[in-house]
């Protein structure tokens, strides 16, 4: 049996649906069945369930609210992927989480791996670098999958943001100096899925293939839609957000895709469903 956590967010929603056309059975949970910051409700949880994955889907994404909420952030990002490792080891489950681009520090001009060093910038960031090391550590059988600039229809998020502004301005002006790949929930489910079915247990990164800055996926959105406004540039530097961010920090899905045995879609694939999908649920 599968154990779903955090399973109504955008990854979750998207694991449901993907686990739901294989006929393959789980059990979805989200905040209020199953809190994963207490290790003694998860220990009670998976009792008599025969629990053989546990996916976590669930975790802090407030990049710029973090500042504020360390606490909270921490809590979540850190220490409850360390409790349902520690579950996970107890009953013998394969454990998989998920982590960030953000773990990065924008040192590099082309894809990070998963080899290169990490330099986290902000508390989000610091959250899951410290999130990934603890799971690792204590556990062998788990999948670490690092990703970027996730949009699915399970919550809010940058695209959806981006349509909303459309209907009420004729100008927008989107940050071109932040670059990394948006990737669609559903791609990032289905290819994960495929992944942890290999048992190469380890650290992976999945993204959409392709790179761009805020304001190119903006653009593309906007285009898509038929948005008639105008579209500007701006900065990072001209928002004063309390969470600092990197400049680069595109991943390389390679490790993932040879096992995988094939290539995520391009970020403009990913988003091209994504308005299809939001556009069927209208
Ligand atoms: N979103 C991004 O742009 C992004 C970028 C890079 C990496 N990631 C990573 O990708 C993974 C999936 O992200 P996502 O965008 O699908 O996340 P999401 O939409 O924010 O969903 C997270 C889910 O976790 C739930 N949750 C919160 N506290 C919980 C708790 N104590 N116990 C159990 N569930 C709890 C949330 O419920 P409530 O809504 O009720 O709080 C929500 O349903 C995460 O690890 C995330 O850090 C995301």
């Amino acid at each position: 049996m599968i154990l779903l956590t955090g399973a109504n967010g955008q990854l979750g929603t998207d694991f449901k649906k993907i686990l739901d056309n294989k006929n393959t059975e789980y059990i979805s949970t989200d905040f209020t069945d199953l809190d994963i910051t207490n290790i003694d409700n998860v220990r009670d949880f998976v009792k008599g369930k025969e629990i053989s994955y546990i996916i976590n889907c669930a975790a802090y994404n407030n990049v710029d609210k973090a500042e504020e909420e360390k606490e909270f952030c921490y809590k979540l990002n850190t220490e409850a992927p360390k409790n349902l490792a520690i579950v996970a080891k107890e009953i013998g489950a394969i454990f998989v989480t998920y982590s960030t681009d953000f773990v990065f520090g924008g040192e590099k001009k082309s894809p990070y791996t998963e080899e290169d060093k990490k330099n986290p910038l902000c508390t989000y960031a610091e959250s899951k670098s410290l999130g990934e090391d603890e799971v690792l550590k204590i556990y062998d059988k788990v999948y670490v999958i690092r990703t970027s600039w996730v949009f699915g229809m399970g919550n809010n998020n940058f695209n959806k943001q981006v349509i909303n502004w459309s209907k009420t301005r004729d100008e927008l002006n989107i940050v071109d100096d932040q670059v990394s790949s948006p990737t669609y929930s559903w791609d990032l489910a289905e290819y994960s899925w495929d992944l942890v079915k290999s048992n190469q247990f380890g650290l992976y990164q999945l993204s959409n293939d392709g790179e761009c800055s805020k304001y190119d996926q903006a653009k593309y959105v906007l285009e898509s839609i038929g948005w008639q406004g105008k579209l500007g540039r701006a900065k990072t530097e001209d928002f004063n957000l309390p969470a600092k961010r990197a400049n680069y920090s595109k991943i390389s899905s390679e490790k993932a895709e040879k096992i995988i045995g094939r290539k995520m879609p391009s970020w403009q694939s990913g988003i091209d469903r994504f308005l299809l999908e939001l556009k069927g649920n209208n």
